[in-house]
């Protein structure tokens, strides 16, 4: 801080970074409350709180915002040791407490009391909509199985709306660019994933994530279903509920007649890794992708069964068949390995090949001396190496991808 005037650095003393002033919690049992390991916080905060993700006007700030596991019922509190006043240089406090307000829904608790009897309540809190899958997974700290369901709801269902706009206030502190959706749009489609748990010998149930899917109509009789936000709250993330989550929503669509094939609206790096794994676990027993078939390079066969059976575009199934002929070839061999870069680095070539077109282009319509040979050698090298680059990372997030269909 040096170079501050007096003021300045107090002033600065009364800045906090948001994303650590927001303490996020699913609640459980009462003693959660209290218990600092539940405690999480956003990744993001930037679209409340502006791109620097501080508020201004407070020291030790902290803003509660406590969710009951199952229903979402939420416990709002902002609290802080100082806050600058008037007397301090005329500078007003941030209003944090009216940002929150406006991205959670009304009818929130402000005391823990009353928070605490609505936990009571929690054990008439059920799922909504219709049960598509169960599945369990391993807890070592627990030391047994526990269950989880996946659901698919809408807006008929009792209470659901209510319960939406609760539960996607989480999108703004784990996706960089959410946005919240028009839920009177009747083609939103909603899956959610549970976790039963026990409590006093009744069975309960907590919010794990949840998708949203667009069904947009491409001809009057045909859908493609379009991943919008997916979100696995982050307790839970890493143990394998995206995986479960997308498969269950990919063989939902999967069996409907009027489905042409599902994709995803501006996938982040997780959920294009996520879909490779799905889309490989699905694809791998399909007979076009035999060892054989695969030696002899990407086919139409692959494209139309892929399409036919599982709905998966053609794009995704190139990215498949690349999976899947890696794991087939032996990358000790020199022809085997020198084949199989050379057929994927044709596909990446593709975006280099149109920048050498409109050089060439350019080429045509410049003066000699307004070309330099010598940026196009530089750029024609460093192509070369970008693609080799290119290549590498795409062949170490298959090895991850095929390493963990191996543990499935
Ligand atoms: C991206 C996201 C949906 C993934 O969900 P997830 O439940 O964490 O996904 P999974 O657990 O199935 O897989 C995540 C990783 O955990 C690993 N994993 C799964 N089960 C595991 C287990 N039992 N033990 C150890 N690792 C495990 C997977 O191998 C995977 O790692 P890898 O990518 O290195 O292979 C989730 O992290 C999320 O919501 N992120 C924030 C929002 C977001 O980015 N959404 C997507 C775009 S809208």
């Amino acid at each position: 801080m040096a170079g501050l005037t007096a003021t300045e650095k107090k002033l600065a003393e009364y800045k906090c970074n948001t994303n650590e002033a927001i303490q996020l919690k699913l609640v459980r049992f009462p003693e959660d409350l209290e218990d600092e390991n539940t405690t999480f916080n956003p990744e993001y905060s930037h679209q409340v709180f502006g791109d620097d993700e501080v508020a201004f006007g407070y020291k030790g700030l902290k803003i509660l915002l406590y969710y009951i596991a199952g229903n979402l019922s939420t416990l709002f509190r902002v609290e802080y040791t100082s806050r600058v006043n008037e007397k301090f240089d005329c500078v007003e406090a941030d209003d944090v407490e009216s940002k929150i307000r406006e991205i959670i829904p009304p009818g929130f608790c402000t005391n823990t009391d009353d928070f605490v009897s609505l936990l009571e309540k929690e054990v008439n809190f059920k799922p909504f909509g219709m049960l598509l899958h169960t599945y369990s997974i391993h807890n070592e700290e627990a030391g047994e199985d526990i269950t989880y369901q996946i659901y698919k709801a809408d807006m008929t269902c009792p209470g659901f709306r209510e319960y939406h706009e609760r539960l996607q206030t989480f999108l703004m502190w784990f996706i960089e660019t959410a946005s919240f959706i028009d839920v009177d749009d009747e083609r939103w489609n909603y899956f959610l994933v549970f976790e039963k748990y026990n409590k006093d010998g009744a069975t309960l149930f907590a919010t794990v994530g949840y998708m949203t899917v667009y069904n947009y109509y491409v001809y009057p009789d045909k859908t493609r279903p379009r991943v919008s936000q997916m979100l696995i709250l982050p307790p839970f993330q890493g143990e394998g509920h995206g995986a479960q989550l997308l498969e269950t929503v990919h063989r939902y669509y999967m069996s409907s007649p009027t489905v042409l094939d599902i994709t995803a609206e501006d996938p982040s790096e997780n959920y294009v890794k996520l879909r490779d794994f799905v889309l490989v676990k699905l694809c791998q027993d399909l007979l076009c992708f035999s060892p054989v078939k695969l030696m002899q390079g990407f086919s139409q066969e692959m494209v139309t069964e892929a399409q036919q059976k599982l709905k998966i575009n053609k794009q995704h199934t190139r990215r498949v068949y690349e999976i899947l002929r890696l794991r087939a070839t032996n990358m000790g061999d020199a022809e085997q390995s020198r084949s199989y870069r050379l057929d994927v680095k044709r596909r990446l070539i593709g975006p280099y090949k149109k920048k050498q077109r409109e050089l060439a282009k350019m080429r045509r319509c410049l003066r000699p001396e307004e070309m330099t040979n010598q940026l196009n050698q530089i750029d024609l090298n460093l192509q070369r190496e970008q693609l080799e680059e290119s290549f590498q990372q795409l062949v170490s997030d298959y090895r991850r991808v095929l390493e963990r269909l191996a543990q499935a």
